[in-house]
């Protein structure tokens, strides 16, 4: 941990944005809590996302439950393909994430694709020690483990349930019903806002790793023969990339192009995958990720999760300026074909698939089969519907086993020839008016809570007061004479801090007090999140408003009594205006849409 993550943690907790749950009893790894301004600035990062990729995409958004009954997961593959490499501790009993010990212990960067033997060996080799207790791990066993949670639904066991591990599943399952609200009609998105669950072996670094954590999914199904994203409105977004290619080549790189040259490029070879990226960068930009610290990579075959056909994360930089990186990921933008529906489709008793009307009927050539059952019966016996289905089958695959005498078809194993004209086979004209098709799912998944750590992170600065007011007025750099020289500030956008606005009277008496309170209830009532604090010099005020991130403070003083002004004051530059009642809301909002600046006052 370095310092500033040391000391953005520490702000964390005691200002009240995110803290380890159940304290009170040791605390459970993997699972925090968001205080009062952490669940505000969550719940804004979540309203920015929905503006973005809900309502302005024109998509829908559900809410399904967090508890799916075990078929789901057959289908979807995690119950048997959603494992993380786990290896016990033989002495203190710890559980440890082998790929993680070897990519902390080692130079491997990406041990999550390298088979299980491959790893035993590497533990091996580079006698690997328990971080717990320092006993030698050579030789010891790395199993798989389910990530899952598991429970059971109503009492007894019959009926083995899971705490969903992507928000995705609830929307695949419930694709039958969905599709209608879409009037069977692709291109559509169903977006989802929640938790999901993952029994992380060993949860770590705070908000990065958790085991109940939020997600901001959305799964866009279209037609992969004839939709099309509108490339053109991100094409000149730039974006950094770092291609599967790049991280395999001797001295690769990540590379800044646009989208659109990327695509011209083959660099991201899914142009849905690609309109995603270029949206989802200026929504990044939006919160306040920095984008010096921000790019897109692309996983490499083995990473890939069992759904995926390609994948692009969104990784963010989370340490420091200047500090060795920490590359996390805070989104994945996975191709994840038809993967899904197909399989819902395999174990479920509902049709996944939507039907494609043709522009125009088109006329077919179906080969039809019309077996002679009183021929099969007392020739095959127990075999002859067995027989009349795979003569069916042949039919459909190849017509022209049915161009000689005879044909043979295979029934478990045996080959059994039936003579052609007890077949019926014929070869008929028909008309379609369209087709059922699987559609292929687009799915960028944002990992809410890592975003918020992102953008707590790099919007965490402190900094000398000298420096805060080189451009602002002489009144705002009387600022540091005030009190402290120094200040943390979260320079947070004005759309995802806690509150917009402070209020504070300049001292609690004379009525500054009352009126200042008035002002608040006022702002509130136009809509503004606003904090009061009536506590300590205006200085330290100040600081304590910074340091959660409040993009202004309003001063109510023995002018405000005389003339209804109220001197405004801007976080970052520290800039101070004087700004009348009767046009503060009005004022305030435009600041917070960053349409002015208090210098321009
Ligand atoms: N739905 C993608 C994920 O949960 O990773």
């Amino acid at each position: 941990m370095t310092d500033n993550t040391a000391r953005l943690t520490e702000l964390a907790k005691r200002r009240g944005f995110f803290f380890q749950s159940s304290e009170a009893y040791g605390g459970v790894a993997g699972f925090y809590v968001y205080g009062p301004e952490g669940a505000t600035l969550k719940e804004n990062v979540q309203d920015a996302w929905r503006d973005r990729f809900v309502r302005r995409e024109g998509h829908m958004e559900i809410e399904s439950p967090t508890v799916m009954p075990e078929p789901v997961f057959e289908a979807s593959g995690h119950l048997d393909g959603f494992d993380d490499m786990i290896l016990e501790c033989p002495e203190c009993g710890t559980s440890h994430r082998a790929d993680h010990l070897v990519e902390d212990n080692t130079d491997i960067e990406e041990a999550e694709s390298i088979p299980i033997p491959e790893v035993e060996e590497i533990i091996a080799e580079a006698e690997l020690v328990c971080p717990t207790c320092g006993t030698d791990l050579a030789g010891e066993p790395v199993d798989d483990f389910n990530l899952m949670f598991g429970t059971n639904i109503g009492p007894g066991s019959s009926s083995p349930g899971y705490l969903r591990p992507e928000t995705a599943q609830g929307i695949f399952v419930e694709f039958p019903r969905l599709k209608e609200y879409a009037r069977g009609q692709l291109p559509f998105g169903v977006a989802q806002v929640g938790p999901a669950y993952r029994n992380e072996i060993s949860p770590r670094k705070g908000l990065i790793r958790l085991r109940e954590f939020a997600q901001a999914e959305l799964e866009h199904f279209i037609d992969p023969e004839t939709d099309e994203p509108p490339l053109a409105e991100v094409e000149d977004v730039e974006v950094t990339l770092y291609s599967a290619a790049e991280q395999d080549a001797d001295g690769g790189a990540p590379q800044t192009m646009t989208v659109g040259e990327a695509v011209a490029e083959d660099v991201i070879t899914s142009d849905w995958v690609a309109y995603y990226l270029g949206v989802a960068k200026d929504w990044y930009a939006r919160i306040g990720v920095d984008m010096d610290r921000f790019r897109y990579r692309q996983h490499n075959e083995g990473e890939l999760a069992h759904y995926a056909a390609d994948c692009w994360d969104a990784e963010a930089d989370v340490t420091a300026p200047g500090a060795e990186p920490d590359w996390v990921e805070i989104t994945g933008f996975a191709y994840r074909g038809d993967y899904d529906l197909s399989k819902h489709g395999e174990y479920a008793d509902e049709d996944f698939t939507i039907f494609k009307q043709y522009d125009d009927p088109i006329t077919v050539e179906r080969a039809t089969v019309d077996p002679d059952m009183s021929y099969l019966g007392p020739e095959f016996g127990g075999d002859a519907a067995a027989v009349a289905d795979a003569l069916e089958a042949l039919a459909e695959r190849d017509r022209s086993a049915f161009e000689g005498d005879e044909v043979s078809v295979d029934v478990d194993g045996e080959e059994l020839t039936v003579p052609v004209e007890k077949t019926g086979f014929a070869v008929e004209e028909t008309t379609e008016s369209g087709e059922h098709i699987t559609p292929h799912v687009v799915e960028p998944s944002f990992g809410v809570d890592r975003i918020v750590y992102t953008v707590l992170a790099h919007s965490y600065r402190e900094e000398d007061l000298g420096e805060a007011s080189e451009d602002a007025s002489g009144e705002a750099a009387s600022e540091a004479d005030d009190e402290d020289e120094e200040r943390t500030v979260l320079s947070l956008p004005p759309e995802v801090a806690p509150k917009t606005v402070a209020v504070f009277p300049l001292m609690d008496k004379d009525g500054l007090g009352e009126r200042a309170r008035e002002v608040a209830d006022e702002l509130r009532a136009a809509g503004f999140e606003v904090a009061y604090d009536a506590s300590g010099s205006i200085g330290r005020r100040y600081r304590r408003q910074d340091e959660v991130g409040t993009p202004f403070c309003v001063t109510v003083d023995y002018d405000t009594l005389e003339d209804d002004s109220v001197t405004v004051r801007d976080r970052d530059s520290t800039a101070q205006a004087r700004v009348g009642l009767d046009e503060l809301a009005t004022r305030l909002r435009t600041l917070r849409a960053g349409e002015t600046s208090v210098s321009d006052l």
